[in-house]
């Protein structure tokens, strides 16, 4: 009897097991729709709110990063084990893997590789290289168990004092969407996804989670999202983060027409959207950001999901909204590697990518001035260098924010020259290196909890006097002068033009002095600019030899800068954005908020003067951004935008132009005329007929990249030119147009060095 009653138990329990099996399906590829009905209402809601992490909550806002599965990871998404739903891991960022290098209670590292920041990428021009550097960092995302790295960063570079530049690419939208593409099929093709960000219009850190940027729907066509759209037809990027601030009044976090009839609708497409990280907002109702096709709420907190669920219940949000958003989720999920088990090693290859980033950091950076000095001849007279600058000591490899990277080392300046065989005087290099120890650990003491944004990544230390009687000491013991200008910026904070975008007085006064006395005794001056983004050059650049931008390119930085100074990399970075004589001669310098910064957020007197909107339209700047302004306008620029120098010379072939199958295909010859093996950067501009609108001078409408050509070698270049691609956005017909008329083709090696021009007339 007691048998049969066991039996009878046990076959219960197996039948109700069997149910409790069908009841909870697990997940598959293919059973996405089933997993979505046997979901709660609950367990909806808090698929569709991030995982949250352990840091600080502070009035709806949420600061830090989880600790729970990868720390340092900037968020999650919920796992179900009921369902068989894993957790899936989000980290920043453009640069490389932003996780904890250190882990409570080991004594081994996590250490990921600093690539250059987004500026430096841009600037090789060489898409082909991007994806590699993308190859990489998705590789080490793999193997530190994460499954989506948050970037790459797209925002158009408005103005040189958004303190993000660096995280970015551009000024303009084809360069933009070209090395966005690039990287994203990078990182995806290690079956890693992205986040493509900050979508649409965070053109400033300044009030960033409120500022309303007011843009003309041409504006906002032609500049601010086109490269989003390249890049979105071009590379299907696994998710798309929505920006904290506001497009003409609306909250791009609840932006339905921006975030559906835009973004997927007329782009196609099929990932989701997460939001920047942000808490509960006031005053955007959560059932606004779901219905706006904003799928996930990053990086969560608990009263998100009390309020879908109270939002539903209420009937103020539709349920099949919900569905849709967790059934992309869950078509997310599916594609991650925490899905599908993958074992991460712990162990990515640092040695093979810090390789790469050595070689690509040389591509990207541009160099201005070269009166004939570099490359270096390294010799008996020419072989001690006086190295001033307190980032030769302490070079700056990334930016600071969620955008950093805890590099296992940087190289600097100072050990870069060494490595390559170049003496640096004793008594500076002791000053320097003395003074970089000391500030170092004065910083630490002086942490400021609130700049906790600016507290990830390697702040840069003030600069130092250095008296007249070492200058003229190391005059005598040096053959020439390198002096590093360094610039660090990053979240939350815009630059300032005194003091950032200039430099400070202090700066300019040594560099004076050391130009003065280094040329007095007939030796050269070399400036290296180690900054995420744009800077003063006008006033200071006839006084030095020779400039070399090396933006923040990354841990091996030192070793890419010798490698350019010395010749043993020709460089063959030309600038994506424009240098201009004074930060007010951008356009859109008179409509950006100075001075508002993270200190705003300290006192809500300050917090509520910040200015809340911004208006693109105000003074006429509209799409005149960046080089479309300069160049329509005949402003004179320091350095135009697509310019740089190599040491060896390139010749451009008549172009020819044809038109097939919707098709602009431009044809030349270039050939490396100089002396030195070369890579060169060929542009193509394009001067559209009116058909009654306004338009810019010239727009970048094709680039390519050559291999190395030896001295004497010639190749032939091939770009096309979709017809979609010739077009503008038509406000009175609310729709892309291609004019008809004769359009000009002009072949260059900037905006202001035409080098030849052939026409086409399109009907
Ligand atoms: C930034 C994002 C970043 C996120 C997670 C935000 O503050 O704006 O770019 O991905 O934090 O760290």
């Amino acid at each position: 009897m007691r048998t049969i009653l066991i039996l009878a138990g046990l076959s219960l329990w197996a039948i109700a097991a069997t149910v409790g099996a069908q009841q909870a399906p697990q997940l598959r590829e293919d059973n996405i729709a089933e997993v979505v009905k046997a979901m709660t209402l609950e367990e909806k809601a808090r698929l569709l709110v991030g995982g949250g992490y352990d840091g600080l909550v502070t009035s709806g806002a949420v600061m830090g990063r989880q600790t729970k599965f990868v720390p340092g990871a900037a968020g999650s998404t919920v796992g179900f084990p009921r369902l068989g739903i894993p957790h899936t891991l989000m980290a920043d960022g453009p640069a490389g893997l932003h996780i904890d290098a250190h882990r409570k209670g080991e004594t081994r590292t996590y250490h990921a590789t600093g690539f250059p920041v987004g500026t430096c990428l841009a600037c090789t021009w060489n898409t082909r290289l991007v994806e590699e550097v993308g190859k990489a960092m998705g590789n080490e995302t793999k193997e530190y168990g994460c499954d989506v790295i948050l970037g790459p960063g797209m925002n158009i570079h408005r103005n040189p004092l958004c303190g993000r530049n660096f995280e970015y690419y551009s000024e303009d939208p084809l360069v933009t969407g070209e090395m966005g593409t690039a990287l994203v099929n990078g990182i995806q093709s290690q079956g890693i996804g992205v986040s493509a960000k900050h979508f649409a219009v965070n053109s400033q850190e300044g009030d960033r989670e409120r500022v309303d940027e007011q843009v003309s729907e041409r504006a906002l066509r032609e500049i601010y999202l086109r490269g989003f759209e390249r890049m979105v037809k071009k590379s299907n990027p696994w998710t798309v983060m929505a920006s904290y601030n506001r497009i003409n009044g609306i909250y791009a976090q609840c932006d339905r027409r921006l975030l559906t009839d835009i973004l997927r609708n007329e782009w196609g497409f099929n990932g989701i959207v997460i939001t920047d990280w942000i808490g509960v907002r006031q005053d955007l109702p959560i059932e606004d950001a779901v219905h706006s096709g904003d799928d996930l709420m990053m990086p969560g907190v608990p009263a998100q999901v009390t309020n879908i669920v109270q939002a539903v219940n209420d009937g103020r949000l539709d349920i099949e909204d919900i569905n849709l958003n967790v059934t992309r989720i869950l078509e997310y999920i599916v594609k991650t590697q925490n899905f599908k088990g993958y074992q991460p090693s712990n162990n990515p290859d640092l040695q093979a990518h810090a390789a790469i980033t050595r070689q690509s950091a040389t591509e990207g950076m541009v160099l201005l001035k070269n009166n004939g000095l570099l490359p270096l001849q390294i010799n008996e007279q020419l072989d001690t260098v006086a190295l001033f600058g307190v980032c030769s000591y302490d070079f700056l490899s990334g930016g600071v924010g969620s955008g950093c990277v805890e590099v296992p080392y940087v190289v600097d300046m100072l050990h870069g020259l060494k490595n390559a065989g170049i003496a640096t005087t004793p008594q500076l290099t002791e000053i320097y290196t003395r003074y970089v120890e000391y500030a170092k650990v004065k910083l630490q003491a002086d942490k400021n909890p609130w700049m906790w944004y600016l507290d990830q990544g390697q702040p840069k230390l003030d600069e130092i006097e250095i008296s007249d009687r070492c200058i003229a000491h190391e005059v005598s013991s040096a053959d020439m002068a390198i002096f590093t200008i360094g610039r660090q910026a990053g979240e939350a904070m815009d630059r300032t033009i005194a003091n950032d975008f200039n430099l400070s007085s202090l700066e300019q006064d040594l560099l004076f002095r050391v130009s003065d006395a280094f040329h007095a005794a007939g030796k050269p001056v070399i400036v290296i600019i180690n900054s995420g983004s744009v800077i003063e050059t006008a006033s200071w650049r006839d006084r030095v030899d020779a400039i070399l931008v090396a933006w923040q390119p990354g841990e091996e930085g030192g070793n890419s800068v010798a490698d350019v100074l010395l010749g043993k990399a020709n460089p063959s970075g030309k600038l994506t954005m424009t240098w201009p004589i004074s930060a007010y001669d951008h356009w859109s310098t008179q409509n950006f908020p100075m001075e508002i910064d993270m200190y705003s957020y300290k006192s809500m007197e300050r917090r509520n003067r910040a200015i809340k909107n911004v208006n693109y339209s105000k003074h006429e700047e509209g799409i005149y951004v960046g080089y479309r302004y300069f160049d329509t306008f005949h402003k004179q620029t320091a350095y135009p935008f697509g310019y740089g120098l190599s040491y060896t010379e390139f010749t451009y072939g008549k172009p020819s132009v044809k038109f097939k199958d919707d098709v602009v295909e431009v044809t030349l010859t270039i050939q490396n005329t100089g002396k030195m093996a070369g890579k060169e950067v060929v542009q193509v501009y394009v001067n559209a007929p009116e058909g009654g609108m306004d338009k810019p001078a010239k727009e970048l409408r094709a680039f390519a990249k050559t291999e190395i050509l030896q001295p004497g070698e010639k190749t032939t270049v091939r770009m096309t030119i979709p017809r979609e691609d010739l077009a503008s956005w038509d406000e009175a017909q609310n729709k892309w147009v291609v004019a008809d008329g004769t359009y000009t083709f002009y072949t260059a090696a900037s905006i202001e060095d035409i080098r030849g021009q052939a026409t086409l007339t399109l009907k």
